[in-house]
């Protein structure tokens, strides 16, 4: 399927003529009157929290830990019992697949991530996994078939650099897979912990064409839907996101028999450079981000300077170009930084990025009318947040639907979306691949 065939057919749409208009008025009575089991997407969400929880009470579905291959096991179970016969791939994404009339068509695919940021929420992710196999579900207890067949994807580590995602789309590179997960193992290792195959790493590629289409429910995981009382937003772009682990030397030395002007302080050089990155960033107009979200001091003790000090740095924007630019300035305040401290300050940046992508805007259109005529508000908007679909984007037209987030937290044990909005956001998705698959 062209991207262009969901452009066209659906502006017919909007337009209320044309194929599509008659297609679904044929299917009138059954599309209409499918509705998802919000009280089921609930109770799942909180059964599926139960998984990963450590010693101390935080979530900590981290990919690839005890609790993700857990979670990922009990979500297993419930896709065989909805006759997903799921199979794990060689980068330890979960496939799900449900048959459809036709064959020869491509399947429609649609579904999320279980795993989840240390200390995370339980929405991020799990709401557009549950929710994909609520639709199958709820297809199956009304005896619905499809055109096209459909799959359930539950991609692997999404928090930890979007890695089955990448994977699947033939991004992955071998600095990728040895890449230190979050727990501490390779990337490789990790996946051979969920059940995959970094040596056949390959054999999960999907071409582009071999999907028709590929839809994301999610938590908006910022603020704008809850203060604009919106109840649907529609991705039209994800950002890009780039991670620096950035070191910076001095020298250990004594804090009581160091002179103030005689020190190589590490953690004074850092402290510099953090605030020097805010401030490259703010210092153009734009919707661009830059956070240092980790730092580990070396030696680590009242009685010595810092002689070491590792940072985490990452950078967000919808255009790549410009992801540098910030970069290339930070670079330059980090060496006028290093000079006036007599420290060394030095980048290595990580091997898994994410590029910027689009959202097809045929499928745009059709979620944007698909959510009216459930009779839902909505709003066009960018993603902050990196996703699986912004891969996905590389080889079949892909769409996300956001759902408010309330507070707009995420990333945080507090992240909280209703069951009202769940329940609109599993419709909304539902009446998306109905429509979609006339297509
Ligand atoms: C994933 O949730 C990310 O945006 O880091
Ligand atoms: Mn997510
Ligand atoms: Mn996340």
């Amino acid at each position: 399927m062209q991207r262009r065939k969901f452009i066209k057919q659906s502006s017919l749409t909007l337009a209320g003529i044309g194929v599509f208009g008659s297609l679904l008025s044929n299917n009138r009575i059954n599309e209409i009157n499918l509705s998802v089991n919000g009280k089921r997407i609930e109770s799942r969400i909180f059964e599926l929290a139960k998984f990963g929880v450590d010693e101390k009470g935080r979530g900590f579905r981290v990919a690839y830990s005890k609790g993700d291959i857990e979670g990922r096991a009990w979500f297993m179970e419930l896709m065989k019992k909805a006759g997903l016969n799921p199979s794990i791939d060689a980068a330890g994404n979960i496939i799900g697949k449900r048959n459809g009339k036709n064959p020869s068509l491509k399947p429609i695919a649609f579904g999320s991530h279980i795993d989840m940021v240390p200390d995370g929420g339980n929405y991020d992710g799990t709401l557009g996994s549950i929710a994909a196999l609520e639709l199958i579900e709820t297809l199956n207890e009304n005896n619905f078939l499809t055109e096209h067949p459909l799959e359930v994807i539950i991609f692997g580590n999404e928090e930890g650099g979007t890695i089955g995602s990448k994977a699947m789309v033939g991004d992955i590179t071998n600095d990728g897979l040895n890449q230190k997960s979050q727990i501490g193992l390779t990337m490789a290792d990790g996946i051979k912990a969920i059940g995959g195959n970094p040596e056949n790493i390959q054999s999960c590629i999907r071409k582009k064409g071999d999907i028709h289409a590929w839809v994301e429910l999610h938590i908006e995981q910022g603020g704008i839907l809850e203060k604009e009382k919106i109840q649907i937003g529609v991705v039209e772009g994800i950002v890009g996101i780039v991670h620096w682990e950035v070191t910076v030397e001095g020298f250990a030395n004594h804090a009581g028999a160091t002179q103030m002007n005689m020190r190589q302080d590490a953690l004074l050089a850092a402290s510099k450079f953090i605030v020097a990155v805010n401030e490259v960033i703010t210092s153009i107009k734009g919707t661009q981000v830059g956070t240092v979200g980790k730092i580990a001091v070396q030696p680590g003790a009242y009685n010595v300077i810092p002689g070491k000090v590792q940072l985490g740095l990452e950078i967000r924007d919808l255009n790549a170009a410009k992801i540098e630019l910030l970069f290339k300035e930070i670079e330059k305040r980090a060496a006028a930084i290093a000079a006036s401290s007599k420290t060394k300050i030095s980048f290595e940046r990580q091997a898994n990025e994410s590029k910027p992508a689009l959202t097809d805007k045929g499928l745009q259109q059709i979620i944007n009318s698909t959510a009216k005529s459930l009779g839902f508000t909505t709003k066009l908007m960018q993603s902050g947040a990196g996703h699986d679909s912004q891969h996905v984007a590389d080889i079949a037209p892909s769409a996300m639907i956001f759902i408010p987030s309330v507070g707009g937290i995420s990333h945080s044990p507090k992240e909280f979306s209703t069951a009202t909005d769940m329940a609109n956001g599993a419709n909304v998705l539902l009446q998306t691949i109905l429509k979609i698959d006339k297509l």
